[in-house]
């Protein structure tokens, strides 16, 4: 009896080894995709957002966010970065875009050196992906080895970007379903919301919260308050991690254990929910959130790339070739 159940397990973690494999390989993405055709690319882009954020400390989460931004809407597949033209309507100027994803210049300037080292090689879809990871090293968090092989749409959608990219106004079952929606996790979602250690936020985005809701710090409801007025100033901004803006920890984990997430949607992750313990273990252990933050990137990064002869490799990010 024994016997014959060890063998059948063995057997079905043998199974479930060709079977993860098998998902592995499909998606076709690989570290060492350019290692031939465009050795130079990972150098070039890591030392255009290094100086980059030299010169901007917020633009390292601002790159984190369009990588972020790209990947729910189609999968990562550089359509954040098109353009309007006369047959669709790009992603832009959707509601969570609109006057608040930046970056598009940075992204440009770095595929122009790509392109003037390797032509129409390097997807701006992966360019996305690796100024990211460099954005988030930059600031002073992990490194992580990016999965590489994207290629690019030849389209937007500016519906898909409002429907799928979560709200600010999102509760936990929400943000848990559109996460779900995207193939990642309930923890993931967690995992990947610590982004929000970095980088600012619009008074609009998170007004009603200040003014209206139980659940946040009173000195800090009254401080945000000062700089967010009860309406006007809509394009106010104030950090999304009041303690380190500019620095890649677990800092935003311990705010939302404090009542000091400044968006709804952050202070859903830690109000009674089934999401509280991993908060808490985050905000005590920030080594811990950066090896799943780590794991979580790639995953967001492996959301329905195009890869073989689908898409194409822009030359410029902004429009079809
Ligand atoms: C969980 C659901 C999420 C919601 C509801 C959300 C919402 C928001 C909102 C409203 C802002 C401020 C935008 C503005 O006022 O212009 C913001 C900023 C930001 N978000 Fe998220 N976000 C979420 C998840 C994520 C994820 C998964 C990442 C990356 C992995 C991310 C990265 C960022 C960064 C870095 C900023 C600051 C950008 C800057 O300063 O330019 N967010 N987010
Ligand atoms: C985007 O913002 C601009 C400037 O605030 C505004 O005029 C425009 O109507 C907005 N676009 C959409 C689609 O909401
Ligand atoms: C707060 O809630 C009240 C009552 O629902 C509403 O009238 C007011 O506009 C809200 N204030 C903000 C800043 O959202």
């Amino acid at each position: 009896m024994a016997t014959r159940k060890l063998g059948f397990s063995s057997q079905l973690t043998f199974l479930s080894f060709f079977f993860l494999a098998a998902v592995l390989a499909s998606s076709q993405l690989s570290s060492t995709f350019y290692d031939n055709s465009c050795p130079s690319a990972l150098r070039i882009i890591e030392s255009a957002v290094r100086a980059a954020v030299a010169a901007e400390r917020r633009m390292g989460a601002s790159l984190v966010r369009l990588h972020f931004h790209d990947c729910f809407v189609n999968g990562c597949d550089g359509s954040v970065l098109l353009d309007d033209t006369a047959s669709f309507v790009g992603e832009k100027t959707a509601g969570p875009n609109n006057n608040s994803l930046r970056g598009y210049d940075v992204i440009d300037s770095i595929k122009s050196k790509v392109e003037a080292s390797c032509k129409q090689v390097v997807s701006c879809a992966d360019i996305l992906a690796v100024a990211a990871r460099d954005s988030v090293v930059a600031l002073g968090g992990p490194w992580w080895s990016v999965q590489l092989g994207r290629r690019d749409a030849t389209t937007a959608s500016f519906s898909s970007a409002n429907a799928d990219i979560p709200s600010p106004t999102s509760d936990l079952s929400s943000l848990i379903s559109a996460f779900s929606k995207k193939g990642l996790t309930t923890a993931e979602m967690v995992t990947l919301s610590g982004a929000h250690t970095i980088g600012q936020a619009r008074c609009t985005t998170f007004r009603a919260r200040i003014y209206n809701e139980s659940n946040i710090d009173s000195s800090s409801a009254s401080s945000l308050q000062s700089k967010c007025p009860s309406s006007g100033n809509d394009d106010d901004l104030s950090p999304l991690d009041a303690v380190s803006p500019n620095k890649f920890d677990a800092e935003y984990f311990s705010n939302l254990v404090s009542k000091r997430g400044l968006l709804h949607s952050d202070q859903q992750l830690y109000s009674g929910g089934s999401t509280d313990s991993q908060v808490s273990s985050y905000a005590a252990n920030s080594a811990k959130f950066c090896n799943d933050f780590k794991a979580a990137m790639v995953k967001m990064g492996n959301i329905s790339p195009l890869t073989g002869s689908d898409g194409e490799i822009r030359t410029n990010c902004r429009v079809i070739n």
